[in-house]
């Protein structure tokens, strides 16, 4: 079974009381990968990390380590490690202590205890701490030395729920790359949990976006960002105009495309995702991809749509200009429109007639949600 991915899930389901929690959880995670599950808070995160470690039992499905049911297998039999985000040290002990806790338990030997602590204070940069109590560090150190207890065990797999929380920007992003170093070195696979896709997409191999216990998508982190699903997955990842659509019909490599029962127009069937059969969708772009164009400029070149729009407010952020616009007379739906451009930096009276340009391959057709 040495071909078998480090881990698998397979059809797991979990409720609590009458609360569907999770349901039809497929993943898995290749050796050495780094996968992220993203998603909003309470959307079951915690949840599945807490059934890949054993400390919660699925009500269906299964969880396969290197392709053995682990399902019965207490957590610590499980060659893996958990590492929380309240980190729970010991206060009373030494840095070095705290970080070999785990190897006494297993009464390694002095000197392997010695030198593997020694090694995973060094990768966690905190060589000199050994002998500090963990009562005199910041909220950095600490976190990395709830790592390196982690690590010194050289488990295969490390589930990480948070592990950043708690930190303030600035550092957060800073041991956002440690961490993905650490990892690389080490070549440990870790599922990592976090709500915030910034972090999400710097450190993550691939990405699960979670959304109400089940999963909406699974791809790399260009893959969520670049060509999401579901209107959910482009929200989240970034943000994005949303407005309703049908595909009214497909003929001779094109997809006819009705958007907000007002304007309608032909997209080149390979812009258009084969998924999408007919019916209801979704389309969206970005704010960084909306083109504002006043009516004396010049079309943007090249295969886009034009819409006519009404500007209706302007919102100056320094290197960036937010600008509101209202499309369509009848729906009257806004979007927002981000822009870099100095052009747009001199505002226009509210109430300005404008075109909103959006090339071909920046409409991302959507799945609709789930009705209910
Ligand atoms: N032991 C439990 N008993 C009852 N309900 C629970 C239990 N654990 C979790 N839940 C519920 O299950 C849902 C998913 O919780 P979970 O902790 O997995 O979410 P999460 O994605 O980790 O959220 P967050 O980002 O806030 O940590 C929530 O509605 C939560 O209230
Ligand atoms: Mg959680």
């Amino acid at each position: 079974m040495s071909d078998a991915p480090l881990l698998e899930l397979i059809g797991v389901a979990k409720s609590f009381g009458a609360a569907k929690v999770l349901s039809g959880i497929n993943l898995t995670v290749g050796h050495g990968e780094f996968l992220t599950l993203l998603g909003p808070s309470g959307c079951g995160k915690t949840t599945t990390l807490r059934i890949i470690a054993g400390f919660e039992r699925p009500d269906s499905g299964k969880v396969l380590l290197r392709g053995r049911d682990v399902a019965g297998l207490p957590p610590y039999k499980r060659d893996v490690h958990t590492v929380f985000q309240h980190y729970a040290l010991f206060p009373h002990y030494s840095v070095f202590e705290n970080v070999a806790f785990g190897l006494r338990i297993r009464r390694l030997p002095e000197a392997e205890i010695q030198a593997r602590v020694t090694e995973a204070l060094a990768l966690v940069k905190l060589a000199g701490f050994a002998d500090r109590r963990t009562t005199a560090l910041s909220g950095g150190q600490m976190q990395r030395i709830a790592l390196a207890r982690a690590i010194v065990g050289r488990p295969s797999l490390l589930l990480l729920d948070e592990p950043l929380g708690a930190l303030d920007l600035k550092l957060r992003r800073d041991m956002q790359l440690e961490l993905k170093a650490i990892q690389r070195r080490l070549g440990i696979a870790f599922v990592y949990v976090t709500h915030d896709q910034d972090e999400a997409m710097a450190m993550s191999d691939r990405i699960i976006v979670f959304h109400q216990g089940r999963i909406e998508q699974t791809g790399t982190p260009a893959e969520v960002y670049h060509r999401p699903r579901t209107s959910f997955v482009a929200d989240f990842m970034g943000s994005a105009n949303i407005l309703s659509a049908r595909l009214l019909r497909s003929y001779e490599g094109c997809a006819r495309i009705r958007v907000e029962d007002e304007v309608e127009f032909d997209l080149p069937r390979e812009e258009a995702p084969p998924a999408l059969h007919g019916g209801e969708l979704c389309l969206a772009v970005r704010p960084e991809r909306i083109h504002v164009r006043y009516e004396e400029e010049l079309p943007l070149r090249g295969d886009c749509v034009s819409l006519p729009a009404v500007l209706t407010d302007t919102v100056n952020l320094g290197d960036e200009t937010q600008m509101f616009l209202s499309l369509f007379k009848k729906s009257a739906k806004t979007v927002v429109a981000a822009s870099m451009d100095a052009r747009h930096q001199t505002e226009r009276q509210d109430g300005t007639p404008v075109w909103v340009d959006i090339r071909w391959k920046d409409i991302l057709l959507l799945e609709p949600p789930p009705v209910g």
